[in-house]
């Protein structure tokens, strides 16, 4: 993979550089507020360096899951590149469409060192569409608006889309600073992993992480499960889960996973207490919540579990404390409301203690850990993909890697 330094090196000035980034950032509902500006900055330091070298940068992403079929305005990235311009601490232009007439006077008005923000790549349908000439249409289009392409959205690269995938064979291509170190570190947890590896799963849904889970049966000393899909475990270990998120379609699998861990001597580790409520909490008010502390095999009939309990916080960080790898993915409860936070933050503060290389996932844990407060540079590394880093470690082939190889 060729990267961003030997462009550098080739130069760049007054050439108009396309940076595919990732930001894909969460507003607070309702809002443009951005309440985790963690991508922006992750990718900030690669466009710097382009401006600096005097590159004319044209910056692309996606936001959300907009329909294909035009301007939504809750899916604008307006606000991001608002952000962006802060956090470079200059003007950014915005174009208000992505390969249209505003999209095509912002970069002809660049100059050497400027940069722009273009509208939301899934405003086209050609971005995300499954059909090959679709997809290429858009991204000949796109590559009128570049002479060359950095690569640098990792929250992107698992995704077969225009701008990810079709483009970088249109363009010369790099991969930025983001993608070299997020690369970097998966690798150390695929083909270099220190022991005992430890690996934290949490989320909603079992169903997103089976694939993963089967690849860490392999790889992995202990499994540690939390979040939702730790009621799918329980009942697959025989227990009553009352009304807690339950993909019964996947009880067999889990078992099969459970009974592969015995036999292979993989630790896998399920809560022994949940705090349980009858009623989902109110993330807008927040207002204070009506649970109670249960033994995970004692959950009553009318009510659902929201978070580990303090044993399990205690058992877990345990289990943390003598690793010297650990990966962690997906929240282990409802971490958005402060009384269902206690098992978020206890995983976090155990990460942090411990002298392991510590590697946080994408997606809802990675914002997890900078709304709760934690220092960011107290962990090893704190990747920008959530799915990304799930199918890296699952070993499929990620489409904007492969793009960038060839
Ligand atoms: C993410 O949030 O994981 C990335 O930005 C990819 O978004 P997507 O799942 O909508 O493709």
């Amino acid at each position: 993979m060729k990267t961003i330094d030997e462009l550098l090196a080739e130069g760049v000035k007054g050439k108009r550089v396309f940076v595919r980034a990732d930001l894909n950032v969460p507003f607070a509902k309702g809002t443009t507020t951005i309440t985790d500006d963690g991508r922006i900055r992750a990718v900030q330091p690669t466009i710097a360096k382009l401006a600096e070298a005097g590159a004319r940068v044209v910056v692309a992403s996606h936001l959300g899951r907009p329909k294909g079929t035009g301007v939504e305005p809750e899916f604008s990235l307006a606000p991001a590149a608002a952000r962006l311009g802060e956090l470079l601490g200059a003007d950014v232009a915005f174009a208000t469409d992505t390969v249209g007439s505003s999209a095509k006077e912002t970069v002809a008005a660049l100059t050497d060192g400027q940069v722009a923000v273009i509208e939301n790549l899934r405003f086209n349908a050609g971005e995300t569409s499954k059909d090959d000439a679709e997809r290429g249409a858009f991204a000949d289009q796109l590559a009128e608006l570049a002479d060359v392409y950095v690569g640098d959205g990792f929250g992107a690269v698992h995704r077969k889309h225009a701008s990810v995938f079709d483009l970088p064979a249109r363009l010369p291509h790099v991969a930025g600073y983001l993608i070299a170190t997020e690369v970097g570190v998966l690798k150390k947890l695929t083909d270099e992993v220190e022991r005992p590896y430890v690996v934290v799963l949490g989320g909603a849904k079992v169903s997103d992480k089976l694939a993963v889970i089967d690849q860490l049966l392999g790889k992995a000393d202990r499994i540690l499960i939390g979040g939702g899909m730790a009621y799918t475990f329980l009942h697959a270990q025989g227990h009553e889960v009352g009304i807690s998120l339950l993909q019964k379609d996947q009880v067999d699998v889990v078992k099969e996973y459970m009974k592969r861990a015995e036999d292979t001597g993989v630790e896998l580790v399920l809560p022994v207490d949940v705090l349980v409520s009858s009623d989902f909490p109110d993330l807008k008010t927040k207002a204070p919540a009506d649970f109670e502390t249960v033994a995970a095999d004692a959950i009553p009939e009318t009510k659902e579990g929201l978070d580990i309990g303090p044993k399990t916080r205690e058992l877990y960080a345990s289990k943390i404390a003598d690793a010297k790898t650990v990966f962690w993915n997906g929240p282990v409860g409802v971490f958005e409301h402060p009384d269902y936070a206690g098992g978020t933050t206890a995983i976090a503060q155990a990460l942090v203690d411990s002298s392991a290389f510590t590697v946080v996932g994408g997606g809802d844990s990675a914002a997890a850990v900078r709304i709760l407060g934690f220092d960011e540079n107290a962990f090893g590394h704190i990747s920008t993909g959530g799915g990304a880093s799930l199918e890296y470690l699952e070993g499929k082939t990620l489409p904007g890697l492969a793009a960038l190889e060839g």
